[in-house]
């Protein structure tokens, strides 16, 4: 079995990446677990509660989710042609310590999928997690690409993925994510 997580980088309820995600989770290819994670409950990073109170619950529920998956991927909204500050700040949260690092992302396959309402389906921001992936040490996965714009001509107003050419796309996506990363997993 290989087990995959998904991320959502949006903490809105209507939320197309998390729609995505949720979508990824209902059209699983045989022999494949998905388990969801969103940001709900990350605190904003700050150095003095590192050193005063240690890594909160919530960032170290979310590295052992992590920990436990074979591959990851990032559900990732586009805000001013990049990154969201939310999911941004968690990343670096499950960062730290930085000797957790090696276990947490270091060689752990990762993929990045998104969509957005405008014409490019958060293009540029896949791009800048490019840098920050490598930082970490990640297996970044480029065999394939999902980007989705025009996202309100293919999601409910619930958030729901409607569109069955774009869910074709995604499960082919997810798939190919699986057969790699669980190949990953057996060297
Ligand atoms: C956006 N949005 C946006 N979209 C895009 O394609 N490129 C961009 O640069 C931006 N910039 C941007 C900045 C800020 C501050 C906000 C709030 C929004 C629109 C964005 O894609 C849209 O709000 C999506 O609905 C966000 O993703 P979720 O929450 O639906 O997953």
């Amino acid at each position: 079995m290989t087990k995959i997580l998904g991320i959502s980088g949006s903490l809105r309820k209507a939320s197309f990446n998390t729609g995505l995600m949720r979508a990824a989770a209902e059209n699983l290819p045989g022999g494949v677990e998905f388990d969801t994670a969103t940001l709900h409950g990350i605190p904003l990073y700050d150095g003095d509660v590192e050193k005063e109170s240690g890594i909160p619950d919530a960032v170290t529920a979310l590295k052992q989710k992590v920990m436990a998956a074979d591959g990851v991927i990032l559900f990732t909204p586009e805000y001013n042609n990049s990154i969201p500050g939310v999911f941004k700040n968690a990343i670096d949260w499950m960062s730290r310590p930085s000797a957790d690092i090696a276990k947490v992302f270091r060689g752990r396959p990762f993929a990045l999928a998104g969509s957005s309402p405008g014409n490019f389906g958060t293009i540029l921001s896949q791009n800048a997690w490019l840098p920050v992936m490598r930082t970490l040490g990640a297996e970044l996965w480029s065999g394939k690409r999902l980007m989705l714009p025009k996202a309100d001509t293919l999601f409910d107003e619930a958030g729901t993925l409607t569109d069955t050419d774009a869910r074709d796309r995604l499960a082919a996506f997810v798939k190919a994510f699986a057969d790699f990363a669980g190949a990953e997993g057996a060297r």
